[in-house]
């Protein structure tokens, strides 16, 4: 059996605020099974793993000995090549994601061809930069979605210094933020779009995307054999 793998594209943060540990572990180890897996970042520069513990140290250490744990630079990336985008949590997505235009250029491709995007906790931010294409309003406008609510972001001490507030920023723009209660396991689906709470929702939130890719597979395979 040698149907070609699908290939996923994971976008991390490098920023020294970094990606948690434990929703990069699950998101990696649940997309590995149904995708190939590209990691990228800003420039390609290294990412830091935040609140590791001490089982999941040793899984960092061989994973970091594979050239694949290697970001590439989003300026490299062909968009073309992916069937689907996925951000884990990443405290640092706010600083170096939010607002950046390569990403921008990526997540748009996805938009416009209705690949499956899938968006975590504080990963969630990532999606703030993106802009329509004729650059007025924001590219998930009229998205349903969630992300860390207000509450569970008020009780970390960089919530003063957030340059973005998820929840506020989704209100703003015209996308309709939905939550549950802090740390719930909560996922919003609308169309293309898959949004987790929080770091609690990585594995539903993953295993949703595999889910819609194995489906999009199916209705292209399908329409091919109707020939
Ligand atoms: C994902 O991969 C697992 C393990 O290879 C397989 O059992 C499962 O059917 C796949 N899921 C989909 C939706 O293709
Ligand atoms: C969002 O919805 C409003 C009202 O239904 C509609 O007028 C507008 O064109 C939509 N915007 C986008 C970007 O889809
Ligand atoms: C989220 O959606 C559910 C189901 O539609 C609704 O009951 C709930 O009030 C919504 N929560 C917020 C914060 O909008
Ligand atoms: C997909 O997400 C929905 C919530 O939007 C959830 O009810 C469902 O169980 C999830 N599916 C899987 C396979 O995790």
């Amino acid at each position: 059996m040698s149907a070609p793998r699908l290939h996923c594209l994971m976008v991390l943060s490098s920023a020294v605020e970094g990606v948690s540990a434990q929703s990069f572990i699950q998101a990696y180890t649940l997309a590995s099974s149904n995708f190939s897996i590209q990691l990228a970042s800003p420039h390609g520069k290294n990412v830091e793993y935040v609140q590791q513990d001490d089982n999941n140290r040793r899984w960092f250490n061989e994973f970091r000995s594979k050239a694949s744990s290697n970001p590439i630079a989003f300026e490299t990336v062909d968009s073309a090549r992916y069937s689907a985008l996925l951000i884990p949590s990443s405290p640092g997505a706010v600083h170096d994601l939010a607002s950046n235009t390569e990403l921008s250029q990526i997540v748009n491709h996805f938009i416009r061809e209705k690949k499956p995007i899938c968006a975590i906790g504080s990963g969630v931010a990532a999606l703030c930069c993106v802009m329509s294409p004729d650059g007025k309003s924001w590219g998930f406008k009229n998205y349903s979605m969630t992300g860390p609510s207000v509450f569970e972001l008020a009780r970390t001490q960089e919530f003063s210094s957030l340059p973005v507030i998820v929840e506020d920023f989704i209100k703003d723009h015209g996308g309709q933020y939905n939550n549950s209660e802090m740390d719930a396991v909560h996922v919003i689906i609308d169309r293309h779009l898959i949004t987790g709470q929080n770091a609690h929702s990585t594995l539903m939130a993953v295993q949703n995307l595999t889910l819609m890719c194995a489906q999009n597979k199916h209705a292209v395979s399908g329409s091919r054999d109707m020939r």
